[in-house]
C-alpha cells in the first residue's frame, strides 16, 4: 500500500506577516506537486494570513505548537478549537526545541496528541535522541520510550493518520544530515514499534517523516527510503529551495 509523501516546512519563528505572505507567493509556483502532500507550519500569528494567502492552491497549514485545554485561563496559549476555525488542518508536537527550551515533557505532549486528534487536527509527533544519546547505542530505546508515551491511549484508527516525524537533535539547524542509512533505520524502527503496539496494518498506514538539516540536495536519496515519507523542514523551507524539495 503507497503512502503519500508529506513534506512539510517547519518555519519555527521566522516571518512576520508580511513577510509570510512574500514567502508565499513566492514559493507558489515552485511547489506544485500532487504527488504530495504539502505543509507551512508557521508561527501563530502568521496563520490567519497565510491561511488566506494559500486559498485555491495545493498547500496546507499547520500550527507549529497548541495546547491542550479547551479554553481558559492559559494566557498565551493556543486551542486546538482556535486552530480549526482559523482553517489549520495540522500541528506540530513535541518538536525538540520545544522539548528542550520550554520543558515540555512527554505527559505533556500525550495531552496535546489526544487533543489534537479529537479536535480533528493531524499531530505531526516529533521524536528524535541527543548526540550524546547516539554515541551511547540507545537511540532506539529512547526513540520507542518517546513514541511510546505520547501515543498512551491514542487508538490504532488515530495513530494511522498522524505523522511522526524523526529529527535527531544533532542534526537539526547543523547542517549535518543523518546519513541516509541512519535515517531509514530509525524511521523503520518507528515502524517496528507502532507494529508491536498496534498492528502491521497500522504501521503500513502510518506516515513517518525525516526531519534535520534536510535541503534540496539530499531530500530525493532520503525520501526514495522505503520508511521515509517525506520530511520536516526548517532552514530550506523558508527559501525558493522548498521548490526543489518539494518537487525532489
Ligand atoms: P532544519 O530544521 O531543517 O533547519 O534542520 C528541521 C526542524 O527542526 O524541523
Amino acid at each position: 500500500m503507497a503512502r503519500k509523501k508529506i513534506i512539510a516546512g517547519n518555519w519555527k519563528m521566522n516571518m512576520t506577516p508580511s513577510e509570510a505572505v512574500k514567502l508565499v507567493a513566492e514559493l507558489e509556483p515552485l511547489v506544485k506537486n500532487d504527488d504530495v502532500d504539502v505543509v507551512y507550519c508557521v508561527p501563530a500569528i502568521d496563520i490567519v494570513p497565510v491561511v488566506e494567502a494559500v486559498k485555491g492552491s495545493n498547500v496546507q497549514v499547520g500550527a507549529e505548537n497548541m495546547y491542550f485545554e479547551e479554553s481558559g485561563a492559559y494566557t498565551g496559549e493556543i486551542s486546538a478549537a482556535m486552530l480549526v476555525d482559523a482553517g489549520v488542518k495540522y500541528v506540530i508536537i513535541g518538536h525538540s526545541e520545544r522539548r528542550d527550551y520550554f520543558k515540555e515533557d512527554d505527559a505533556l505532549l500525550n495531552k496535546k496528541v489526544k487533543k489534537a486528534i479529537s479536535a480533528g487536527l493531524t499531530p505531526i509527533l516529533c521524536c528524535g535522541e541527543s548526540l550524546e544519546q547516539r554515541e551511547m547505542g540507545v537511540t532506539m530505546d529512547w526513540i520507542r520510550f518517546q513514541i511510546k508515551s505520547d501515543l498512551v491511549d491514542v487508538t490504532a484508527d488515530q495513530v494511522k493518520d498522524i505523522v511522526i516525524a524523526y529529527e535527531p537533535i544533532w542534526a537539526i539547524g547543523t547542517g549535518k544530515t543523518a546519513t541516509t542509512e541512519q535515517a531509514e533505520e530509525v524511521c523503520k524502527g518507528i515502524r517496528e514499534c507502532i507494529a508491536q503496539m498496534y498492528d502491521q496494518a497500522t504501521a503500513d498506514a502510518v506516515r513517518i517523516q525525516y526531519g534535520g538539516s534536510v535541503n534540496a540536495g539530499n531530500a530525493a536519496e532520503l525520501f526514495a527510503q522505503p520508511n521515509i515519507d517525506g520530511g520536516l523542514v526548517g532552514g530550506a523551507s523558508l527559501k525558493a529551495d522548498f521548490g526543489k524539495i518539494v518537487c525532489y
